[in-house]
């Protein structure tokens, strides 16, 4: 990754007490690059409007629409636009699928959850318990992931799903989601995968995978806020979603609610051509492999710099896995001995230096690992766009400190 990814986002060059900033919290939401905010402001310039009507801007605004559903396909190796349903945020998807689940399913039917998890994909699940239906959650292991014996034991013949996480954006650790595949279609259950802290940073291919439903979130990949489910082909018109009799009663709208963001959609559109960009190939495909085997290469060896640097450094613990031979997020969480969470978020934050302090939402991890009683943790992550002297600013700061 060079200067010119960085001179296309506006806000890294933003200065505050005339010193630049260090925008190291990406899991709570991307930069967004010059390209996502014209597309975003073109819209309303040009094609705002509803869709299907007689008129060149609604005309405009479903070829958008459907332009961006296929791109979207694309991203995540899905077999059609029509398996790609939007709304306004990941957490809002996953509530809208458990309520159809949850009329699909029967009393005394299981869900395995996990403790790893983002509440986003434990709560939906959960609300389920008062239909009858049984939630198990798989446990955690110490190092922050998952503990692979007690998920064999969670699944049973009555497992009608299993959710959970690709990454975790508390430890960073990448869950085996292979393993949970092969393990859920043995016993006949949905495959559920929360890919928002993933989606970021490795190639999705969820016709590999073969999950049934996969959600992500456009807002941790350099778009604006929108959410995104994949349904596997054929799957979504069997639920009894919500849906209006004035809705499009085929997939990918009958889970929508609702006018979409269209200008925002617009922006997924451009964010998903500024990957791209970083790439290159014939097509699209190729081109979003190839950026995205970079930048993991790219983050990966910034992560692991930091990484490096708070394990030698007695005064921080890490809390997530090491950087072994295979995949991990390149998000670094860690405890501070004599600082808690917030206190060193302030600092660092004076110094411009952008961290998050807390669960990050991931409470139920910060619970059983014991943080969340401390104050919780601080979380730093790597984007495509942050640089060695990013890190380099934080590790000497830490260092003083
Ligand atoms: C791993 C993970 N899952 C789910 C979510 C929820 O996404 P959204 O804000 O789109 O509802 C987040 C947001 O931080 C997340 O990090």
């Amino acid at each position: 990754m060079d200067q010119k990814i960085i001179n296309q986002f506006p806000s890294l060059k933003r200065e505050i007490n005339n010193k630049a900033i260090c925008y190291l919290d990406g899991p709570a939401g991307t930069q967004v690059p010059s390209s996502v905010i014209d597309a975003i402001s073109d819209y309303y310039k040009k094609s705002n409007s509803n869709t299907h009507g007689f008129f060149a801007s609604t005309r405009e605004t479903d070829h958008m629409l459907q332009e961006t559903r296929e791109k979207i396909a694309t991203f995540l190796g899905a077999e059609a636009y029509s398996c790609i349903s939007l709304g306004q945020n990941m957490t809002s998807l996953n509530y809208s699928l458990s309520r159809a689940l949850g009329r699909y399913f029967e009393k005394g039917d299981e869900i395995v959850i996990t403790q790893l998890d983002h509440e986003s994909n434990r709560g939906p699940w959960l609300a389920l318990e008062a239909q009858g239906m049984v939630i198990k959650e798989v446990a955690i292991t110490s190092d922050g992931t998952l503990d692979y014996e007690d998920f064999k034991n969670k699944i049973t013949d009555k497992t009608r799903l299993v959710a959970m996480g690709m990454a975790s954006n508390y430890t960073g650790a990448i869950n085996d989601f292979h393993f949970a595949r092969a393990i859920s279609k043995k016993h006949g259950a949905f495959l559920l995968l929360d890919a928002v802290h993933y989606a970021p940073h490795f190639k999705i291919d969820v016709q590999k995978i073969d999950c049934d439903f996969l959600l992500c979130s456009a807002y941790k990949f350099y778009g604006p806020h929108v959410g995104i489910l994949y349904t596997k082909k054929g799957l979504l018109e069997k639920l009894p979603t919500d849906r209006l009799r004035t809705v499009d009663q085929h997939p990918p709208y009958i889970i929508e609610t609702g006018t979409l963001n269209h200008a925002a959609i617009a922006g997924v559109n451009a964010a998903i051509d500024f990957i791209a960009s970083m790439g290159h190939g014939d097509h699209l495909n190729n081109k979003l492999d190839s950026a995205l085997t970079s930048i993991g290469i790219h983050e990966r060896s910034l992560a692991e710099k930091l990484y490096q640097f708070l394990n030698d450094a007695e005064k921080y613990q890490i809390v997530g896995p090491s950087f072994g031979d295979g995949e991990r997020a390149p998000t670094i969480s860690f405890y501070a001995n004599d600082h808690t969470a917030a206190e060193l978020c302030t600092l660092l934050g004076d110094e411009n230096i952008y961290a998050w302090d807390g669960h990050f939402y991931a409470i139920k991890a910060s619970e059983v690992l014991g943080y969340e009683a401390k104050g919780g943790v601080t979380r730093m992550g790597i984007s495509a766009y942050t640089i060695e002297a990013d890190i380099d600013k934080v590790t000497s700061f830490l260092n003083q400190l």
